[in-house]
């Protein structure tokens, strides 16, 4: 069942009910400033950090669900019966005579009737201003005059969010505002008069009737927003806050003609004044730089522009990678939701969604690296900032804050270190983004260590780190030590939690001499290659030598020590026993070092690889996509940790996470096999299950982090939707693998690996300073390029050599 279709020509998924099986959200937002918005206009607001820059207030866990946002009332009182509606039906709840919410990139629509009178809300963040514009539409469709009103409604969050709902001794007491034009502007400022120099501003461009600043006020002390005292009144207070919680709404009452319309511009905006110049008045806040984005956006015309100037920048974007194909679902994905997803996902991270709740995990070290993978092609420079940025948490010995906080960019101490995948991770971000560009200069460039700039030492410095971390911290099979947790945060070797609220990963000694990791195996080989490049790149070939010796070693454990028989091994634990092994009695066989190792190339000569993934195809796949391990563990393990404890079929217990779907899929296009590749790529992509929104509840434009597994009671139910690093892998699965179009050092290879049943295709790509213009011949081929012809010459292999100046190139491959 669906509620709702893609609408592709217009780069938008399209919802026709507000009865969705969850929230299915959007983001606005491209830089610093951001919000959530829900097909119902729940979310919230924030500037850069979402736990410690919060405008406005959500209620994770709340009763019903998605209930509180940044909302329209409309009162139309035509007629003897007043009624009492909001645009996206939340959260009064009136039955809609008509309901449609677009989703499109980086600007949500609402547009509603009810009882002949028509809302339209646009809302979307424009590109170079800290603000969300709301643009509202209200039109009379009635045969006679209306009587309406259009009442506001935001609450504000006093910045903190985490201590905003917790510190209520305080904040009870804190909260301030200003009032200015009658109430057309309400300036929220709790905390200015101290250590702040920000405040937010919500206004509207016309003469109001009246506003409210007090949240009990416009709703009464015993109502929630379904039901404000406000508007079944149809008259505002005027209050002005003074502590409590403090919001903003403006009443704007409206006698429209048959057939007449009405326009209005809301703007919800972040102002930061500089330290010495803070005030105009004792008590009374600068307001100029409010002033002049007020002013800004005070037109209709404005505002189409800056919405213009949104569409054409997403335009632009994803014009860097464009395919089209008899294949409707891929083109939809490829063209526009993924690379949307990949952008969301580089600037949240794991920090702010309708499952993370903003105050949580902020930035992650080794989910960032991986989101750079997806992100690149779209604004390179950015990712070059995000490595420094990243790189900057990373310890003199290659390991790594886990986490840090988007505002201050400092490591986050309550997590701290010991994830034992995560220094390679950094070599992975790095050489994709110089595989992208070319751009050597980033790997000398100094980076700190903790921070701390007096031991900097250059990129390259940090990435030998990385490696050398791996190489000196290995166990009694050779194979690389775990740690806290590898990539499967859950998987803890080393922690033996035994009570409840203790920390699966960072509880007790946590780390451990003998608990190894085939997946860090696999990565190692893999990303070690890609340290080897980059070391001969700048010309050191006795690293890059260096380097290939120590893979070989670890080459050998993984084929040896790390191989079962049928499949990879998937660990050792802190006795010596395997783990993911045909020895175990749960937990037989994962999905990660299939996925990783056969990837990176180990045991394809062997034969093993091939085993491997026909294991993986028999024991762990599913309609609904490939499980992370079976059996699932019925039981605690005291010595695998957080892995046992979900119920059967959930999360990392036996889950469909959906991340290392993609690794298997690239692991099948490795062993040339097209049909299968799409055929993983398939279960799991999100244009393929919109037929099945009613099992699979999330989304159906993005990827949610796990989809519950055969042994789960909610089979191919979805769940954390958005940021997940299934965006960034499964575009590099579909851009790089399976279409083949992959940057390498010396320019871009063309080595498609698809389904014989195809056909052909062709894509744009921006590469360097390039477009290439690529056609694909499939002939039916699952792999290999028989003929490659770049600009009317035949060229030998698979690469465009690169030929400086060139801006065009026309591309066929004919494959076969
Ligand atoms: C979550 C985490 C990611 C981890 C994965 C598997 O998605 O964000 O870092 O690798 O779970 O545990
Ligand atoms: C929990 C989650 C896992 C996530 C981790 C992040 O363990 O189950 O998916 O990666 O938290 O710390």
């Amino acid at each position: 069942m669906k509620y709702g279709f893609f609408d592709d020509a217009a780069l938008e998924y399209v919802i026709t009910t507000p009865k969705t099986p969850l929230p299915w959200i959007n983001y606005l937002g491209n830089k610093e400033f951001f919000s959530l918005i829900s097909n119902t206009c729940g979310g919230y607001t924030f500037f850069k950090d979402a736990k410690l820059l919060r405008l406005t207030r959500y209620r994770y866990n709340n009763v019903p669900y998605d209930n509180n946002g940044k909302y329209f009332y409309i009162k139309d009182t035509t007629d003897s019966e007043a009624v009492v509606w909001n645009p996206g039906w939340q959260p009064v709840k009136t039955a809609l005579d008509k309901y449609e919410c677009r989703h499109g990139l980086g600007y949500s629509t609402f547009t509603s009737t009810k009882n002949d009178v028509e809302a339209k809300v646009l809302t979307f963040v424009p590109m170079n201003d800290n603000c969300e514009i709301s643009k509202v539409t209200i039109t009379n469709n009635k045969d006679k005059a209306a009587k309406l009103s259009l009442f506001s409604y935001v609450e504000w969050c006093l910045w903190n969010a985490d201590d905003d709902m917790k510190n209520f001794q305080r904040n009870l007491s804190t909260g301030e505002v200003e009032v200015t034009d009658g109430g057309s502007t309400i300036y929220h400022k709790t905390e200015y008069r101290e250590r702040r120099n920000h405040y937010a501003i919500y206004s509207v461009n016309t003469a109001v009737d009246g506003f409210d600043t007090s949240r009990d006020a416009f709703l009464g002390a015993y109502n929630g927003p379904d039901s404000p005292d406000v508007v079944a009144a149809g008259k505002a207070t005027n209050s002005v806050a003074s502590g409590w919680s403090p919001i903003a709404s403006q009443q704007i009452n409206l006698e429209l003609k048959a057939g007449e319309s009405k326009t209005f511009i809301f703007i919800l905006g972040y102002i930061e004044n500089p330290e010495d110049d803070k005030w105009e008045a004792p008590g009374v806040v600068n307001k100029k730089p409010a002033l002049k984005m007020i002013d800004a956006y005070k037109s209709e015309a404005a505002v189409d522009a800056a919405l213009s100037e949104l569409k054409s920048y997403w335009k632009d974007l994803l014009s860097n990678y464009h395919i089209s194909s008899s294949n409707e679902k891929v083109d939809r994905m490829v063209n526009i939701w993924n690379q949307y997803q990949c952008m969301v996902t580089f600037n949240m991270s794991r920090s702010a969604s309708y499952y993370e709740s903003g105050i949580g995990r902020g930035m992650g070290f080794r989910d960032s690296c991986q989101d750079l993978l997806g992100f690149v092609h779209l604004i390179p420079d950015r990712a070059r900032q995000r490595i420094i940025d990243i790189a900057s948490t990373q310890f003199q010995d290659g390991s790594a804050y886990h986490q840090y906080q988007p505002l201050t960019k400092k490591g986050n101490s309550d997590i701290g270190s010991g994830f034992n995948d995560d220094p390679l991770w950094l070599i992975a971000g790095t050489s994709a983004y110089v595989r992208e560009t070319g751009d050597l200069s980033i790997l000398k460039e100094m980076v700190p260590f903790d921070n701390d700039m007096s031991v900097a030492k250059t990129l390259m410095g940090h990435l030998k780190c990385s490696f050398d971390f791996t190489a000196t911290h290995k166990g009694p099979h050779g194979l690389p030590l775990i740690g806290r947790a590898d990539w499967n945060d859950c998987l803890n070797l080393n922690c033996f939690s035994e009570h409840p609220g203790e920390s699966f990963q960072t509880f007790g000694p946590s780390e451990g001499p003998v608990a190894e990791s085939v997946f860090i195996a696999g990565m190692f080989v893999k990303y070690g290659e890609e340290y080897a490049q980059l070391a001969e790149l700048l010309g050191d070939q006795a690293e890059a030598d260096r380097a290939r010796d120590e893979i070989k070693k670890v080459y050998e454990a993984a084929i040896t020590a790390g191989w079962d028989g049928e499949w990879f091994v998937r660990a050792y634990d802190s006795h010596s026993n395997k783990v993911g092994s045909k020895e175990c009695e749960e937990g037989q066989i994962y999905i990660e070092p299939q996925g990783f190792c056969v990837l990176a190339g180990i045991g394809v000569k062997e034969g093993l690889a091939e085993k491997a993934l026909k294991s993986v195809e028999e024991r762990l796949d599913t309609k609904y996509g490939v499980m992370i391990l079976q059996p699932a563990y019925t039981k605690y393990h005291l010595e695998l940790g957080e892995v046992s404890s979900y119920p059967p079929g959930y999360k990392e217990n036996a889950g469909i996470f959906c991340h290392n779907n993609p690794w298997v899929s690239i692991a099948e296009t490795v062993l040339g096999h097209g049909d299968r590749a799409f055929e993983i790529y398939k279960k799991t992509c999100p244009a393929y299950i919109e037929e099945i929104s009613d099992v699979h509840c999330t989304e159906p434009y993005v990827y949610s982090q796990m989809v519950a597994g055969r042994d789960a009671k909610f089979f191919g139910q979805g769940k954390n939707s958005w940021l997940t690093g299934t965006a960034a892998w499964t575009f590099v699965n579909i851009s790089q693998y399976i279409l083949g179009v992959y940057p390498t050092h010396n320019g871009l290879s063309i080595d498609p690996c698809v389904p014989a049943d195809f056909g052909d295709f062709e894509i744009t790509r921006k590469y360097r300073d390039a477009v290439y213009h690529i056609s694909v011949k499939q002939n039916g081929a699952q792999k290999g390029i028989k003929k490659l012809t770049v600009n009317g010459k035949e060229v030998s292999g698979s690469v465009i050599p690169y030929e400086s100046g060139v801006k065009e190139y026309t591309v066929e491959a004919v494959m076969g």
